[in-house]
């Protein structure tokens, strides 16, 4: 079985992720979208929030598996036999880390490539930061995020939540 990992933090999911997602499921028998549950990052969402919201975006399309891990990425891999780690490049800007990392990963296990794709140019300057930082300051993201993320945006937010901080700390989006 052809299986393709593609992992990330998804905090939360945005249609760059989801143009990723449905193009490279068409590579492979199964897909899981796995979120990492990064200790080191304060999250706006919980590991379960963004599973939901993952879960919900890509309900139509059958062999995609949500899923989630810590540790290396490698040892998840190897667990699930996978082979194939999917990544986005959105600009030369995410090469230089995504380089890094694909190197990393090789040399940990050599038998799991990773595999770029080039995120589709209308949504080439899309984060998950920079929608966080848009919802908070009251803009527009419709279009940019799965429905459901943006309703849970706005939840979050009227909340009092502050991404990246305690509340009434700022805040840095990342
Ligand atoms: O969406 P992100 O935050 O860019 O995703 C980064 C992620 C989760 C793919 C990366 O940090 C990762 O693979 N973390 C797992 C820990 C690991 O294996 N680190 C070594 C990578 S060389």
């Amino acid at each position: 079985m052809k299986v393709g990992l593609y992992p990330g933090s998804f905090d939360p999911i945005t249609n760059g992720h989801l143009d990723i997602i449905e193009r490279a499921a068409q590579l492979f028998e199964v897909l899981y979208v796995t979120v990492f549950r990064n200790t080191l990052k304060a999250p706006l969402f919980t590991v379960e929030e963004r599973m939901a919201m993952i879960a919900e975006a890509t309900a139509h399309i059958p062999n995609v598996m949500v899923d989630q891990f810590d540790g290396l990425l490698v040892n998840y891999a190897r667990g699930k036999g996978a082979r194939v780690i999917i990544k986005g490049l959105r600009a030369v800007s995410d090469f230089e880390y995504e380089f890094q990392m694909a190197q990393m990963n090789k040399k940990l296990e050599p038998g799991v490539e990773t595999l770029f794709m080039m995120t589709s140019s209308k949504y080439s300057y899309l984060s998950s930061r920079i929608i966080k930082e848009i919802s908070f300051f009251g803009g527009c993201v419709d279009g940019l995020v799965p429905g459901g993320v943006a309703r849970r945006l706005n939840q979050k937010f009227r909340e009092g939540k502050i991404p990246g901080k305690p509340a009434g700390d700022g805040g840095d989006f990342s």
